[in-house]
C-alpha cells in the first residue's frame, strides 16, 4: 500500500480496514492488532512471547502505557488521536519486525523513547498510528578505561548520569538539564545543556550508533555510512529509522564544580544586567554556562504591578576562587561573592540544576526516577545574532509585561559551539549565534479556550521579537519542536512544505538531510509532521 496521506482518521481507518479485507465494526481496531500481532509473531521466536509487548485499546493496560510518556498534557485529551497499537520491544529483533510488520500493514509507525517532544509528534498523528515505545531498550554500558559508553536510545539522561557516576567522579557527559528525556529523541535532535560552551552538543559528543533502517537491518556507524550517520547526529532520528543505541565519549568534569544563582527585577537594575549578559555570557570562558531566564512577576515595591524577574543560574567548571576571579572582572554587576557560590560535584549539579538547590541533595539514585509531572506547555525558540540596545530591552519589559505569563530562557553559546563548522552535523546554529531563545508558557486549566489563549500569548511574544532575532530564514531548535513554523502532510507537495521548516531548523543543512532521506527511505516510510522530505520525483 501506498504511503498514506493527509485523511481524517476514522476515513484513514476504514480504508486499512478496507485493504485488509476486514469489516470495520467496533472491534476494528483489535483486528488490526490480531493482524499485527500474526505478522510480529512470524517473525519471532515463540520463546518472545510477542503478545506480551503488545497493546491494543482493549487491554487494560493500554492508557496507563500510553500516558506514562506522555509530558504534554495538551495531548492527553479524549479528542487526540490515539494509536492502534503500541509495541514495547524487548529485545532488537522486535523492532526490525515491528518496522516490517507496520510496512506490511502500511499503518504509520510513531517512535518514542522518552516523550518529551513538545508537540508529542511521538505519541499523536492524524493518520492512524502505530506507537513503537522504547522504554524497555534502556542499557547503558560504560567503559570508563576507554572513555566511551553505548547507550540505549529508551534510556534517560537522569540513568546514563548516574551510569557514568557510578564509575567515575570526574567524568560526565554534555547533555539536557531535565534528566527523563529520552536519548533516541534528544541525542538525534542535537541536545544541549549546561556543559555545551565547553563540550558541544550531546550529538557532537557521538562515536557510534545503532539504527534499524527501512529493510530492517541494523546498522552500525561502518555499516550505514558516514552520511546516514551524519544525518542522526541532529536531523531527527524519526525521519531515517529507529536508533537502536548511540555510542558517546564521555568528558572530564572536575571534582568539584560550582553553581550560583542571582535574582534581579527592573528596580534592581535588572536591564543593565540582561545587557550586559549578552556580551559577557557567550564569550566569557567556555567552562562557564550562565543561563538567564526573565519573567514578569509580582512587584515587591508597587503593590498590584508586574515587574520583570531575571534569573541567572550558572555552572562553572571549576572552584569558587577561580569562577570569582572570572566574574569579578567581567561581571561584577552580578555582585557574586563566595558565599553566593555552592562547590558542590558534578553529579551534584545535575541534581541542583533539575530544582534540589536547597542545600541538601538526595541520593544519586533519585536520577533513576522517571516520574515526571506531565503539564499544559508550548515552546518556540529564536537565536539572537546581535545584543538588543537597552532601550530595545526596556520596550520588550512593556511588552513581555502586556502579554502576561509568557517566560524566555537565554541559552549562551560561544565557546566550542562557535569552533564547530555549521556543517558538521546537521545542527547548523554554530558560530555568529550570541544565545538562543526558548520562549515558554505553561498552564493547569484544563479548559481549550484557556488553552488557546495562552497560545495565543506565547505566538504574540513571538512576533514582538522579530526585529531582534535571525532573518532569513528565522531559525530554530529542532529539539524545540514548533508546528507553528511549518508542517508537511507529506503528499505531493512534501518537499516545498519541508523545506519551509527544514531550513530554519537546519540552514544550508537542509539539502544534505533531504539527499540522505532520498537514498535510505525513498518510500519515505520513516515520517511525521516535520520530517525530512524526499526529493521531488
Ligand atoms: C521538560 C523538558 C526539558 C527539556 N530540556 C531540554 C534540554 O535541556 N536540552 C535539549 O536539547 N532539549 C531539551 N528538551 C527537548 C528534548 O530534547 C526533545 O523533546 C527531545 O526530542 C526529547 O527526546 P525524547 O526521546 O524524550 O522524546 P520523544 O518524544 O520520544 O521523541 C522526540 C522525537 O524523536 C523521535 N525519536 C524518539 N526516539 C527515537 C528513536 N529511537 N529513533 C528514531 N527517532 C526517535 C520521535 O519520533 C520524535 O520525533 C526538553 C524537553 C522537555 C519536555
Ligand atoms: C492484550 O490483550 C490480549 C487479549 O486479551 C492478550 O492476549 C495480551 O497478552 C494483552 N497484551 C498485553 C501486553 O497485556
Ligand atoms: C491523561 O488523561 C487521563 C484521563 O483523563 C488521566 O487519567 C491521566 O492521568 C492523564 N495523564 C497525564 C500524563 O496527564
Ligand atoms: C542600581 O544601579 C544604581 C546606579 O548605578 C546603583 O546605585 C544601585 O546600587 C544599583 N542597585 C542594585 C540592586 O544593584
Ligand atoms: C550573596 O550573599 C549575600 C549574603 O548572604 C547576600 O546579601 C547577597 O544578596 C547575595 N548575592 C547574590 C548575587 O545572590
Ligand atoms: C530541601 O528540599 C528537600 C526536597 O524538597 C526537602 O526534603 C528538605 O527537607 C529540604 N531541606 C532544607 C534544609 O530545606
Ligand atoms: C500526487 O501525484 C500523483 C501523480 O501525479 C497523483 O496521481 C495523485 O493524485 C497526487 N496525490 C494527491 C493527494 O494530490
Amino acid at each position: 500500500m501506498k504511503p498514506l496521506t493527509f485523511l481524517p482518521s476514522l476515513f484513514t481507518l476504514l480504508f486499512i480496514l478496507v485493504s485488509l479485507h476486514l469489516s470495520p465494526s467496533w472491534a476494528a481496531s483489535d483486528s488490526v492488532y490480531d493482524t499485527f500481532l500474526q505478522c510480529l509473531s512470524r517473525r519471532s521466536q515463540p520463546s518472545d512471547h510477542i503478545s506480551d509487548i503488545i497493546y491494543s485499546p482493549a487491554n487494560s493496560s493500554f492508557a496507563n502505557v500510553l500516558t506514562s510518556y506522555l509530558r504534554n498534557r495538551r495531548f492527553n485529551s479524549s479528542s487526540t488521536p490515539k494509536p492502534l497499537v503500541i509495541v514495547t520491544p524487548k529485545q532488537e529483533s522486535h523492532v526490525q519486525a515491528a518496522i516490517l510488520c507496520s510496512k506490511d500493514l502500511g499503518v504509520h509507525l510513531k517512535i518514542r523513547s522518552g516523550g518529551h517532544d513538545y508537540e508529542g509528534m511521538s505519541y499523536v498523528s492524524v493518520d492512524a498510528f502505530f506507537i513503537l515505545d522504547m522504554f524497555n531498550l534502556r542499557s547503558i554500558d560504560v567503559d570508563i578505561q576507554k572513555e566511551t559508553a553505548w547507550v540505549q536510545a529508551g534510556a534517560t539522561l537522569g540513568e546514563l548520569y548516574y551510569g557514568i557516576w557510578k564509575k567515575s567522579k570526574v567524568h560526565g557527559f554534555p547533555a539536557g538539564v531535565c534528566t527523563v528525556l529520552g536519548i533516541g529523541g534528544h541525542l538525534s535532535g542535537g541536545g544541549y545543556g549546561n556543559m555545551l560552551r565547553k563540550y558541544g552538543l550531546s550529538a557532537d559528543n557521538v562515536l557510534d550508533a545503532k539504527i534499524v533502517d527501512v529493510q530492517g537491518r541494523i546498522l552500525d556507524r561502518k555499516a550505514m555510512g558516514e552520511d546516514l550517520f551524519w544525518a542522526i547526529l541532529g536531523g531527527g532520528g524519526a525521519s531515517f529509522g529507529v536508533i537502536l543505541a548511540y555510542q558517546i565519549k564521555l568528558v572530564p568534569v572536575p571534582e568539584k564544580v560550582t553553581v550560583f544563582r542571582v535574582e534581579r527585577t527592573l528596580d534592581q537594575n535588572a536591564t543593565d544586567l540582561v545587557y550586559k549578559w549578552q556580551s559577557v555570557a557567550p564569550s566569557t570562558d567556555s567552562g562557564l554556562f550562565m543561563r538567564l531566564s526573565l519573567l514578569p512577576t509580582s512587584s515587591q515595591t508597587q503593590k498590584g504591578q508586574l515587574t520583570i524577574g531575571a534569573s541567572l543560574v550558572a555552572l562553572y567548571l571549576g572552584n569558587s576562587d577561580q569562577l570569582l576571579a572570572i566574574t569579578d572582572k567581567e561581571f561584577p554587576e552580578i555582585g557574586l561573592r563566595k558565599e553566593n557560590c555552592t562547590e558542590i560535584s558534578w553529579i551534584e549539579s545535575v541534581l541542583w540544576w533539575i530544582g534540589f538547590d536547597n542545600g541538601t541533595f538526595p541520593a544519586p539514585e533519585t536520577l533513576l526516577s522517571r516520574d515526571y509531572p506531565a503539564i499544559f506547555f508550548k515552546r518556540k525558540s529564536d537565536y539572537v545574532q546581535t545584543p538588543i540596545a537597552k532601550a530595545n530591552l526596556e520596550w520588550l519589559w512593556k511588552k513581555m509585561i502586556e502579554v502576561e505569563k509568557v517566560g524566555l530562557s537565554l541559552n549562551p553559546y560561544g565557546g566550542r559551539m562557535s569552533e564547530i563548522p555549521a556543517s558538521a552535523t546537521p545542527f547548523p546554529h554554530r558560530a555568529g549565534n550570541l544565545f538562543k531563545i526558548q520562549y515558554f508558557i505553561d498552564w493547569k486549566e484544563e479548559d481549550p479556550e484557556a488553552g488557546k489563549k495562552y497560545l495565543a500569548q506565547i505566538s504574540r511574544l513571538y512576533s514582538y521579537m522579530t526585529p531582534f532575532v535571525s532573518k532569513n530564514p528565522r531559525s530554530a531548535f529542532l529539539n524545540y519542536r514548533d508546528l507553528d513554523i511549518g508542517a508537511t502532510t507529506n503528499g505531493n507537495n512534501s518537499y516545498e512544505e519541508g523545506r519551509v521548516y527544514g531550513v530554519k531548523y537546519f540552514n544550508d543543512n537542509f539539502e544534505r538531510l533531504v539527499k540522505v532521506k532520498t537514498a535510505v527511505d525513498p518510500n519515505n516510510f520513516f515520517r511525521n509532521e516535520q520530517s525530512i522530505p524526499t526529493l521531488p520525483k
